[in-house]
């Protein structure tokens, strides 16, 4: 196969811990042609889309630590067509900058990308989530979203719980994540304007939501590949802290999903797929749905060390599926033309 990342800068990364470079050590494992490539990197030249790519030079034996892969890689530059890779994963850093999605929407008809142009699109921040609940209100909690300043002072006052968890529609790391405590909500004000009001004089829109009880003890980030979880850890918050991202200090451990967490993936896994987020992280809490992560989810090293698995192999072994069924359909359409034309 041909597999293409669209990704942060490769000197940036840190090689113990970036779930990225496990995926593309496994692609060169398998012997694939592996490219990577950055957003700024993205070029249209007479009218196709192409990269300016840093194209692995395949080793006769790939080492096999990705340490040590990542020490020994070596690249050629080179400028190529997007349209010639099968597979494109997605593995910039949030936010989602929109034109390389439209630079994408130029050949998403011919490479398989993980995850789909349109489910980027579409879950590109923490509305896809919000809007998810069923009729029951059994998979994310009670959740307020708006930029009405007076709307949501009135939401803060008449939700019953001690705390409720106030947070930003475009945040990501865990930033600008606060608990609004019952007995302290005399910032209010001054943080709804601060939250509202933007750097540029746009306004914002704010999250207000049910603080899950339980969230002290962590959230559970759970990898989910084609609808179904292949591995999950908890995560913990730093002393003094209500985020639990790793970003944010928190630390992980190991967790094994339970009966209602199973339901809640189950529940949203066909959407997932049907929206073409096939990789994707969640984060639980008390088996209520907090997010999904659908641009470049981490969590694979440290789900492998805990669970002593390798999700990339999940991963790469799926993705290589899709390809050959798509490369099958292709060769069965043109039999099927042939067979017409020459009837
Ligand atoms: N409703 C909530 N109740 C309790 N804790 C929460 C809630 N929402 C978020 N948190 C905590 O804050 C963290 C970050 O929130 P999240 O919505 O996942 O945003 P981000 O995109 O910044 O990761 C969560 O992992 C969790 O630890
Ligand atoms: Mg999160």
């Amino acid at each position: 196969m041909n597999v293409c990342f669209i990704m942060y800068p490769w000197e940036t990364l840190t090689p113990a811990s970036d779930s990225t470079l496990r995926l593309i050590h496994e692609s060169a494992l398998r012997g694939h042609q592996v490219a990577i490539t950055t957003a700024a990197n993205l070029t249209i030249r007479d009218s196709v889309t192409m990269s300016f790519s840093r194209l692995l030079v395949k080793q006769a034996k790939v080492p096999k630590t990705p340490e040590t892969f990542y020490k020994k890689a070596a690249f050629k530059e080179q400028m190529l067509p997007l349209a010639g890779f099968d597979v494109i994963f997605m593995r910039a850093n949030p936010p989602l900058d929109n034109l390389v999605l439209n630079f994408l929407d130029s050949i998403k008809d011919e490479v398989f990308i993980v995850n789909d142009v349109e489910g980027l699109r579409k879950a590109n921040n923490k509305l896809y989530t919000a809007a998810m609940d069923d009729a029951k209100g059994s998979i994310i909690p009670r959740t307020f979203v708006s930029k009405n300043k007076e709307y949501l002072k009135r939401v803060i006052e008449h939700e019953a719980g001690d705390k409720m968890i106030m947070k930003p529609l475009n945040g990501f790391g865990g930033s600008g994540v606060i608990v609004l405590e019952r007995g302290a909500r005399s910032n209010v004000n001054s943080l709804l304007d601060f939250y509202i009001t933007g750097k540029g004089g746009e306004s914002n829109y704010v999250i207000l939501q049910e603080y899950v009880e339980g969230a002290d003890e962590g959230d559970i980030r759970v990898m989910m590949l084609n609808g179904e979880p292949i591995g999950a850890m908890r995560r913990k918050p730093a002393e003094g802290d209500a985020r639990s991202n790793v970003h944010a200090g928190g630390t992980v451990h190991k967790h094994t999903l339970t009966p209602d967490e199973m339901k809640v993936c189950r529940k949203i896994g066909p959407k997932l797929v049907k929206d073409g987020l096939y990789f994707v992280g969640l984060d639980l809490i008390g088996g209520k749905l907090i997010e999904v992560n659908v641009l470049s989810p981490g969590g694979i090293v440290n789900i492998n060390r805990l669970n002593k698995a390798k999700l990339q192999v999940k991963v790469l072994d799926w993705v290589e599926d899709m390809v050959q069924d798509r490369m099958w359909m292709a060769e069965r359409r043109n039999a099927f033309k042939s067979a017409v034309s020459n009837a």
